[in-house]
């Protein structure tokens, strides 16, 4: 029952929050799927806990318990992505409930809440700490602790500042996110033939995420690209909403965008909807490329409405609790588990692609 009682808390937390949450959400049907059996599931553990069953949270191994507990810190739900990334780590947890103790707290965009919650969890005495880390900077102390604590901390699909030491976290699982930035300016260059206007949607501003799509894109450009300029750049902090109004105003200052690198797709879908609202025809007057690889960007592929995607995985779960498990073995694992990405331009999608997206 110990287990059970986690696994309550963390999922009532999450549930609670995402009624609650504000931000854009465009979950899969696959996600939804899963969101589903997950609340069919703490609903069975809440009717077991109103039984009368009020035992405490386990310490983890100093009280016995053999099971991997982990403690994940989310930052909230900016992005489809980042609730595909939520349900399949909350999926993961919930089907190997014989095995792991999930405690998920949604940090609702503030990098305060992520710290509050990983002191929680040094509180707790989890096995291991997972999160990723809203903004680059600002973790030292909370790193610190989990350190003297003796706790494993995974950063997940972003990374801290280099220059803050790569001994304040035990691994990352990330994708490379200058890799992706620079993928999008060779097929920038390619659709414009060498030559045109564009302009950027920045994801949040400090994330490595933003910070290092941004540095691919603009160092390709700027190094192979004499006859592209990029006019502006601006955040959208990775939403659709902001994504849709900062491509509004592009609209309204630059009468010839011929482009636009949305740093991820949640972004690109808000800007297919300002340049259409605009009277202009997006994937051909202006041409869009996003990052993430969500369905929402296949489909917008498949109908010509944007030129490419490229891919971002979340599907991160069985990965994070295989290397925790490691950690909690004693087990030495790489410094950064990179994801296996794609580039998806019109030509490689097709209806069977986009119906095969788990995401
Ligand atoms: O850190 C990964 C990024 O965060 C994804 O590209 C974005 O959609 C999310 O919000």
């Amino acid at each position: 029952m110990k287990k059970t009682l986690v696994l309550l808390t963390s999922l009532t937390m999450a549930f609670a929050l995402t009624a609650c949450g504000g931000g854009d959400t465009s979950t899969s049907a696959t996600s939804a799927a899963q969101t589903e059996a997950v609340q069919t599931e703490a609903a069975q553990t809440g009717a077991a806990q109103a039984e009368g069953n009020t035992e405490a949270a386990p310490k983890a191994d100093a009280s016995g318990n053999d099971k991997l507990v982990v403690g994940f810190a989310q930052i909230g739900q900016e992005s489809g992505w980042r609730d595909a990334e939520t349900n399949d780590v909350q999926w993961y947890a919930a089907r190997n409930t014989d095995t792991i103790e999930l405690s998920f707290a949604d940090a609702q965009q503030k990098q305060e809440n992520q710290i509050k919650a990983i002191r929680n969890f040094i509180e707790m005495g989890v096995d291991v700490i997972v999160f990723p880390p809203v903004v680059e900077t600002g973790w030292e102390a909370v790193l610190t602790e989990c350190q003297e604590a003796d706790i494993p901390v995974i950063l997940v699909d972003r990374g801290i500042d280099p220059s803050a030491g790569e001994d304040l976290y035990t691994t990352m699982i990330a994708s490379d996110h200058v890799w992706a930035g620079e993928q999008a300016a060779i097929v920038m260059d390619e659709l414009l033939g060498g030559q045109g206007k564009v302009v950027e949607l920045e994801g949040t501003v400090g994330a490595s995420a933003a910070v290092q799509r941004k540095k691919g894109f603009d160092e390709y450009i700027a190094a192979n690209c004499p006859d592209i300029e990029i006019l502006d750049s601006q955040t959208g902090d990775f939403t659709r909403a902001m994504g849709k109004e900062v491509m509004e105003s592009f609209l309204k200052t630059y009468d010839d965008i011929d482009a636009v690198f949305c740093h991820n797709d949640d972004m690109a879908l808000g800007a297919i909807e300002a340049i259409k609202e605009a009277g202009k025809k997006p994937g051909e007057d202006v041409k869009i490329i996003g990052v993430d690889g969500v369905k929402g960007a296949f489909e917008a592929i498949l109908a010509g409405e944007m030129n490419c995607t490229v891919e971002c995985t979340p599907i991160l779960a069985e990965q994070i609790f295989d290397t925790a498990a490691k950690l909690k073995n004693g087990e030495t694992v790489d410094k950064w588990i990179m994801s296996a990405d794609g580039v998806y331009t019109a030509d490689k999608v097709t209806q069977e692609v986009v119906d095969g997206r788990q995401y």
